[in-house]
């Protein structure tokens, strides 16, 4: 195997999952729905009419699936904290039985020398929230600061790494401008609230979980980001290619890095920002790293046909896919590395989700033998590998994802998973990608004992 010296050894080497697409058990212990039950309940919203009432069942299998981190041998797990488990209805007193949920996985991480990364929001709205406006409401935003204070003061003396939002991209422009995700609107104006607000959230956040947490918490924000090239050597190409970067990456990284929102973008949605004075200090909380989601690169063509953006994507000749139709792409991952370490000046970073959906077939026991998945697994370490040893300051990588597990408006037929998962009998068998990524732990990593 390769030589990763360049990551340390104190490098995170762990997996992520988030609570709606793994966990079921969406009535127990007085969660209450979120944006997602109600978008999975509209018809024509999810692929095959799929849900997330059972997914892998983890609320109820948390057994099971910490032997499986134990079986790949992880010594880091990012997870996410269900808001509707914690705070029901978004806002008021904790509900007990929900908190104690995460309490006690934490406590078995732990246990078993797994050092455990918290997202606070993995996109599991509460309902009662989204009546009220959801992200394009700027209330929205305290409601979260006062539930991420929450989750800090209980889990916040042993849990240290924490990340305020997950893809706040996906929640705006998929959830509020594309509608291909809850809530599921088509607005160019709500999609800019909900991002402006979904970032004040993550300001916000930072400062309750600073404020919460006990000793020196460890707090970050995930974005997915993605390399936009143009199509051609035209103009009109760079230029759409210029958008594309705005919108998918630089709206997003620039007012946390305390440089506003990108000028050019602004002009371009035409819609005045919801800004009150003191929120672009606010976004622009210290943050003691950069997590990045790293899927695709994007090759972008001008058409002026698309409402606002004005280009369309385009897929690369001869490219290998994945199931989804994503561009394989590892030097993406390297090339975005060095972005942050460049460009942004990240303090760290985490590759905090990476992997590929394929069409696994299973034999008769259960087992894939997914040499696909296990190569874009291999393919990606080397190239953060290589951003590292050129300077890049990354602190751990975490495949996406432990399990199959529900893809959103995919439903189940895409699977992500190092371990897979039988519906049917939710029996979990590891992979052979899940193998490699153990051998690959053991000779690199090597996990502190518990
Ligand atoms: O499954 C999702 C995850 O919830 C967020 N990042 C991308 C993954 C694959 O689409």
């Amino acid at each position: 195997m390769d030589d990763y010296s360049a990551l340390g050894t104190d490098f995170a080497w762990g997996v992520a999952t988030s609570a709606f697409q793994i966990e079921g058990a969406l009535d127990a212990d007085g969660r209450q729905p979120s944006i997602w039950d109600d978008f999975c309940r509209t018809p024509g919203t999810i692929d095959g009419g799929d849900t997330g009432a059972v997914a892998c069942d983890s609320y109820r299998r948390w057994p099971e699936d910490l032997a499986l981190l134990n079986q790949v041998g992880v010594n880091s797990y990012r997870f996410s904290i269900a808001w509707p488990r914690v705070q029901p209805t978004g806002r008021g007193p904790v509900n007990e039985p929900g908190l104690a949920y995460y309490d006690r996985l934490v406590d078995d991480l732990l246990a078993a020398g797994i050092r455990p990364f918290a997202t606070l929001y993995h996109w599991d709205l509460p309902s009662a929230l989204q009546h009220e406006g959801g992200w394009t409401a700027r209330d929205t935003a305290y409601r979260f600061a006062d539930y991420a204070g929450l989750v800090a003061q209980r889990l916040g003396d042993r849990v240290s790494d924490w990340v305020t939002l997950n893809e706040p991209l996906c929640s705006a422009w998929i959830g509020h401008l594309e509608g291909r995700m809850a809530p599921g609107t088509r607005d160019l104006r709500s999609a800019v609230y909900a991002s402006y607000h979904l970032l004040l959230a993550h300001g916000l956040g930072v400062e309750a979980v600073r404020a919460a947490a006990t000793g020196t918490p460890s707090i970050g924000i995930v974005n997915n980001l993605s390399p936009c090239e143009p199509a051609s050597t035209s103009e009109a190409d760079r230029l759409a290619a210029r958008r594309a970067d705005g919108h998918t990456n630089r709206w997003w990284l620039d007012p946390i890095s305390d440089r506003g929102f990108p000028e050019d973008m602004v002009a371009l949605y035409g819609v005045p920002l919801p800004q009150v004075a003191g929120d672009l200090d606010t976004i622009a909380a210290p943050l003691d790293f950069l997590g990045l989601n790293y899927y695709m690169r994007m090759r972008v063509r001008h058409d002026p046909s698309v409402a606002t953006l004005g280009y369309r994507e385009v897929p690369v000749a001869g490219a290998k896919t994945t199931a989804l139709g994503w561009e394989v792409h590892a030097p993406g991952l390297e090339e975005l590395l060095l972005r942050l370490t460049k460009d942004y000046g990240a303090p760290a970073i985490y590759v905090t989700e990476n992997g590929a959906a394929f069409l696994d077939e299973p034999d008769a026991n259960g087992y894939v033998e997914d040499s696909d998945r296990a190569d874009y697994l291999l393919e990606h370490v080397e190239a953060m590998s290589s951003a590292a040893a050129q300077g890049a300051p990354v602190k751990g990588y975490f495949a996406w994802s432990l399990l199959d597990n529900f893809e959103w408006s995919y439903g189940y037929w895409p699977r992500f998973g190092l371990a897979h998962v039988d519906f049917e009998s939710q029996r979990r068998t590891l992979k052979l990608s899940g193998e490699i990524y153990a051998r690959l732990i053991r000779e690199h990593a090597g996990r502190p004992q518990a």
